[in-house]
């Protein structure tokens, strides 16, 4: 299938031809392309490639998504790596985790909801972050889109959790917006890459400091191994690639 999967790629066709479920598009957490079942569906494909070249995604990896919303992710993983040792996805919004669940989930592929406060996606949680692994227990750690919609110091918490079930030699992929700003952070700056649309509601985009978040991954012993500026083409976030520092 991986092989299938990458000739497809290739000539960048015919991801519609596979029957795999995808989340019905009402209740997608994202922009107007993704609405489209092909566009869906190979964006899960590319990011598994990514993975792959990226941060040594293979088989034997223990995956751990954060943010891991209607599965999107989910479903390349499933595609490209049916047999992956172990997916755990996480999400403090419980709808898409309970799709997820019903849909998704595998004796090696597992959801769960976390009650983690955030204004936008779960406004009466309880805590302020919590991630449900052991130490050192994950290869991968993934968040797409999900300090999009946080505030630096949740943002600082969720760093130390990741240093701490990140295993010595993972890696964690990440998409953020940072730029040079005046203040460490800032919640839907007026204008800021108007042409995505207006912000709507609490954390629509948050936007940080470049220094500020760097400096923040440094605090919690992360080392930026890669920065991409902007370098998603829809969204126009940065992609981060962090390792572990000690
Ligand atoms: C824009 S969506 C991205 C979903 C998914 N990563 C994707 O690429 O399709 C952001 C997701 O992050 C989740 N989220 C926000 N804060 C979170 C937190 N502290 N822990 C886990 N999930 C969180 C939201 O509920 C939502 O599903």
């Amino acid at each position: 299938m991986l092989r299938r999967l990458v000739q497809m790629e290739k000539n960048r066709r015919g991801y519609q031809t596979l029957s795999f479920t995808l989340p019905p598009k009402g209740i997608r957490f994202c922009t107007e392309e993704w609405q489209d079942d092909g566009f869906y569906f190979a964006s899960a494909v590319q990011e598994v490639f990514r993975l792959r070249e990226l941060c040594g995604l293979s088989e034997n990896t223990r995956f751990l998504d954060i943010g891991s919303g209607q599965g999107r992710l989910a479903i390349g993983l499933q595609a490209a790596y049916p047999k992956l040792k172990s997916y755990d996805g996480i999400d403090v919004h419980q709808p898409s985790v309970n799709w997820c669940k019903r849909h998704l989930e595998r004796q090696n592929f597992r959801f769960m909801h976390v009650d983690t406060a955030n204004e936008r996606y779960n406004p009466s949680g309880k805590h302020r972050s919590a991630i449900p692994l052991d130490d050192n227990s994950c290869d991968i750690t993934f968040l797409y889109s999900v300090f999009t919609h946080m505030r630096l110091n949740d943002v600082q918490l969720h760093l130390g959790e990741i240093h701490r079930t990140l295993a010595p030699s993972g890696k964690c992929l990440l998409t953020i917006y940072v730029e040079d700003w005046p203040r460490p952070e800032e919640e839907n700056p007026t204008g800021y890459l108007s042409e995505l649309g207006a912000s709507v509601g609490a954390l629509h985009r948050v936007v940080f400091d470049r220094k500020a978040f760097e400096g923040a991954c440094s605090d919690a012993s992360l080392s930026v191994e890669r920065f991409l500026y902007r370098s998603e083409g829809v969204t126009k976030q940065s992609v981060y690639i962090l390792s572990k520092s000690n």
